[in-house]
């Protein structure tokens, strides 16, 4: 089988790679890419927001299977254009990638499906966020209704911060505060069907100790070692297949990959919000994990034949990735810089330890950055204590002048802080 992954972060890199080790896979493409991906797919230069140019592609290359990764080509429409063409598709129709895309769309099939979920106004004039602000209280959690690529939400114990934010937005969501830590659980479905992958957990704020400003996610690890052993089967239960269940009943069915981010508070597992795709980093340990071929589940999904496929079979081995932002990440970062030592991470610690590339492009014989997460170093160990060393040892390797990096992914986890 022919495959087109459409993105070009380290989510990407992570699906590239898994698709690239799949005996089903005879030719892997990736449009638009990165420079580390051009090492195990062939690259496509395309607008990855226009259909019409994805599906013709697809069609070009002969492809069956298109794997959509990120989420603004999802909510574009990306997916209905490629599969108007007659090609299999992983990810979700426009209307059915609302989930992600509005989160008064995703509140509002939370409601219909009965998923435990943060209580919430939807506001549109400055005297019904004054309302709702007042009505939670302190910290007040502000939420710009659109997509916002992980940064158009606010926490703050800070009034006035929380109403500068929601009076900034046309349409924002206000919501109860959830305390207690946050999981990521996955979920492949085809609209009927859901099959969840392993739980992991992500590092939004930019700095250590959960300090600083949020960004796309600084780091990720998987299992997780203090979770109840039924969590996967509790939100099997009580989110995911109520929720796909609900979006095949509005005739709208969702397939591709579900993304529940959730809280576990003292009063239960609640929703934080619902992503239409593959998490980045979480995305990264997880697949590092997995053990069956990726390819014929994401088509089973793409094809609404899940049902015919076999148990995942995981390792036991545990993941950690920590990612190398670029200077001044997650606001304007500074761009163009060589990054060195990756050649060295290959020769010294490959295979437990990886690089994925995010934000890279190949300038003559050089590698440079071009985003703000720059690389996520990936690592596997026989728990996350051994895989966390490995990861640390490649992220030391790396040369990236005025980069950053977490130091503690995982630290708390592994029984080290
Ligand atoms: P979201 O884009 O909805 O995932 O929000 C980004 C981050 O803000 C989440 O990962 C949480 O850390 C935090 N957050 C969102 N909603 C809440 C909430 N209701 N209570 C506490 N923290 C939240
Ligand atoms: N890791 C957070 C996200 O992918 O949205």
């Amino acid at each position: 089988m022919k495959v087109l992954v459409i993105g070009g972060g380290a989510r990407e890199h992570a699906l590239c790679r898994s698709l690239s080790l799949d005996p089903d896979v005879s030719a892997l493409y990736c449009a638009p890419g990165n420079a580390g991906i051009a090492e195990v797919a062939e690259l496509r230069p395309v607008d990855a927001l226009d259909g019409d140019a994805v599906a013709a592609l697809a069609t070009e290359l002969g492809a069956g299977l298109v794997v959509v990764g990120p989420e603004a080509p999802l909510v574009a429409g990306v997916g209905d254009a490629v599969r108007a063409a007659g090609i299999p598709v992983f990810g979700p129709s426009a209307e059915a990638a609302q989930l992600e895309g509005s989160k008064a769309f995703a509140k509002d099939v939370m409601a219909a499906a009965g998923v435990p979920t943060a209580r919430s106004y939807v506001c549109t004039t400055p005297e019904e966020v004054d309302a709702a602000l007042d009505a939670f209280g302190a910290p007040y959690v502000v939420k710009d209704d659109g997509l916002a690529a992980g940064k158009g939400v606010v926490v703050t114990e800070d009034l006035a911060a929380a109403r500068a934010h929601a009076l900034g937005c046309d349409r924002v969501v206000i919501e109860e505060y959830l305390d207690g830590p946050e999981v990521s659980l996955f979920a492949i479905t085809d609209g009927v069907t859901v099959v969840p992958l392993q739980p992991a957990q992500d590092f939004k704020r930019a700095l250590d100790g959960d300090q600083g400003p949020n960004t796309g996610g600084m780091g990720a690890y998987s299992p997780l070692p203090w979770a109840d052993p039924k969590l996967v089967d509790e939100v099997m239960e009580l989110v995911l297949q109520p929720t796909v269940d609900e979006l095949r009943r509005r005739g709208t069915p969702f397939s591709g990959l579900l993304y529940a981010g959730l809280a576990i508070t003292s009063r239960g597992t609640r929703v934080i919000e619902f992503n239409a795709r593959f998490g980045d980093p979480e995305t990264q340990v997880v697949l590092a994990r997995l053990r069956t071929p990726l390819a014929s589940v994401l088509l089973n999904a793409a094809n609404g034949t899940l049902d015919t496929e076999e148990p995942l079979v995981w390792r036991e081995d545990a993941a950690v990735t920590v990612v190398i932002a670029s200077h001044n990440y997650p606001d304007t970062p500074r761009t163009g810089d060589p990054i060195e030592g990756l050649a060295e991470v290959a020769a010294e610690d490959a295979p437990d330890a990886y690089v994925l590339h995010a934000g890279t492009r190949r300038e003559g014989d050089a590698i440079v950055s071009a985003g703000g997460r720059v690389l996520s170093v990936t690592a596997t160990g026989s728990d996350l204590a051994q895989a966390r060393e490995k990861a640390y040892k490649a992220v030391a390797r790396i040369r990236l002048d005025g980069s950053q990096h977490r130091t503690d992914i995982a630290a708390k986890a592994a029984g080290l802080g």
